[in-house]
This record gives C-alpha cells, sequence and structure tokens, in this order.
C-alpha cells in the first residue's frame, strides 16, 4: 500500500514508461499516462480495459506551451501530482563518435533527455511543495554515469543522463527542507525496448522496477542514483 494517490509518466505509450504505469496503478494509483500522439497509446487503452486507474494524456515534453496546457488542465481540475516520473527519453546518437557528431543531434536529445525533464519537474513539483509531498523519479542510465566512462560512441545520450543526474542531485538538495520530498534517479538496466533493442537481457518489468520502487517509497533517500534498488555511483 502507498499512501500516495496520482502519479503522471512520460513517454508512456510504450517500453519503460508503458510499464511503469502498469505497475503504479496495479499498486492502486492514478496514473496520468502521457503520451506524444494520442493514436499511439492503443496499449494504455488495453490498460484501461483491464481495469486500471490510467488517464491518457497529450503532451510532448518539448514544448513548453505542452506541458504548461497539462498542468493547467490538472490545476483547473484539482489534481496535485504525488509522483512524477521524467521517464520520456531519446537516443539519437547510437554508435556516432564525438569527432563526428551533429550538434542539432545534441541539442535535440538534450531537449527530450534533460530540459524536458527540467520543465515537468518545474510544472509540477511547485504543488508537491505546497503540501510538503511528493516523489520524483528521473528515468537516467548507467550510461551517464562518469564513474567507469568507456567506449561506446554515444556522446549526446551519456551527457543528457550525466546532465539529468546533475539536475536530480541539485533538486534533491534545494528540496532538503521538504523531508518528505524525494528525488532520485534510476538505471533501468539494458531494457528490450525500442531504445534498448532486440538483444537487451531484461524484460520492461526488470526495467521499470526500480522507478517504481523508488517513486513508492514511503520515505528515505533523496538526492541518488540507484539500480536494482541498490545506489549506484554519479
Ligand atoms: N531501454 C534501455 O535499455 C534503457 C537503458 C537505460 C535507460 N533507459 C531510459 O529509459 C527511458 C525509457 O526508454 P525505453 O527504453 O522505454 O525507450 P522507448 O521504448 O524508445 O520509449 C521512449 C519513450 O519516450 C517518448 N518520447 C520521446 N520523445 C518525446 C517527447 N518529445 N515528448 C514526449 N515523449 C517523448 C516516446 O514517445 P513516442 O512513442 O511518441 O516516440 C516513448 O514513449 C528513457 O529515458 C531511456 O533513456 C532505457
Amino acid at each position: 500500500m502507498t499512501k500516495f494517490k496520482t502519479a503522471l509518466v512520460t513517454g508512456a505509450n510504450r517500453g519503460i514508461g508503458l510499464e511503469t504505469v502498469r505497475q503504479l496503478a496495479i499498486k492502486g494509483i492514478h496514473v496520468f499516462a502521457t503520451v506524444r500522439s494520442l493514436s499511439s497509446a492503443e496499449q494504455l487503452h488495453k490498460l484501461i480495459e483491464q481495469g486500471l486507474s490510467v488517464t491518457v494524456v497529450q503532451l510532448d515534453v518539448c514544448s513548453q506551451e505542452s506541458v504548461d496546457t497539462l498542468a493547467a488542465r490538472l490545476l483547473s481540475e484539482h489534481v496535485k501530482i504525488d509522483i512524477l516520473i521524467n521517464n520520456a527519453g531519446v537516443a539519437l546518437d547510437q554508435w556516432v563518435p564525438a569527432l563526428e557528431l551533429d550538434i542539432d543531434l545534441w541539442r535535440q536529445t538534450m531537449e527530450v533527455n534533460l530540459y524536458g525533464a527540467l520543465r515537468l519537474c518545474q510544472a509540477f513539483i511547485p504543488a508537491m511543495i505546497a503540501d510538503g509531498s511528493g516523489r520524483i523519479v528521473n528515468v537516467s542510465s548507467e550510461l551517464g554515469s562518469l564513474q567507469d566512462v568507456q567506449l561506446g560512441s554515444t556522446l549526446a545520450y551519456r551527457s543528457s543522463k550525466t546532465a539529468l543526474n546533475s539536475l536530480t542531485a541539485l533538486l534533491a538538495c534545494e528540496l532538503k527542507v521538504y523531508p518528505d520530498i524525494l528525488v532520485n534517479a534510476s538505471c533501468p538496466g539494458w531494457v528490450k525496448t525500442a531504445l534498448g533493442g532486440d538483444d537487451a537481457p531484461l524484460s520492461v518489468a526488470e526495467g521499470a522496477d526500480t522507478t517504481v520502487w523508488l517513486a513508492t517509497l514511503a520515505s528515505g533517500q533523496s538526492g541518488g542514483l540507484y539500480r536494482e534498488r541498490k545506489i549506484w555511483p554519479w
């Protein structure tokens, strides 16, 4: 059982985001599942048909107008988001060496993976501050860790996740005065999705586990990066 009633998950139409919605809804949380295109929400509608409490809403995390529209709608419906999961992500530069990286590709990656998460935090954390309670999980990656940098040529993706980790740590610090607002980042591991590819060893259920665990913590740690429910080095 969790004390939280509502969650918002970005990038919820497929992959780890879709599974995160399912796992949260099974715990009795009403989930606002955001999708870039409403026509891509078939899997979410199947969850609703199965009786899970899910509302599908349109959101492009790259558009401030889109974020503001959603925040205004939820405010007008007196909905306070208890759990924010910044899951939407892109990996556009797989196998591109740093010296050949198109800077526009880097910008596009930052737009989704970093600025998108910040937009959502700015839109939804103020209401958490108002009632002194909330959980924020930024879905990051081991590739964002600077602990053991290895060859792999994904500078845009990696640095966007490193910056997302930095946002997580700093936000946790700024929000320390609110002990029941926890901000953490999760590493899903290498997961079989469109982004992870078919060779990935983990299922979406395994990939969503740490995110859902952090999202529903009764109390505890803030400002960490976690993988398999254990702290992971920045
Ligand atoms: N899979 C892995 O091995 C792995 C490993 C480490 C971390 N992660 C992280 O886990 C998260 C989910 O990845 P995944 O593997 O589930 O990838 P995925 O299947 O490719 O799903 C990515 C999701 O992000 C959404 N998205 C992309 N751009 C968006 C935008 N501008 N606005 C709103 N939504 C947008 C996509 O929506 P559309 O369908 O509309 O494109 C889709 O729902 C990402 O942050 C990723 O970096 C994944």
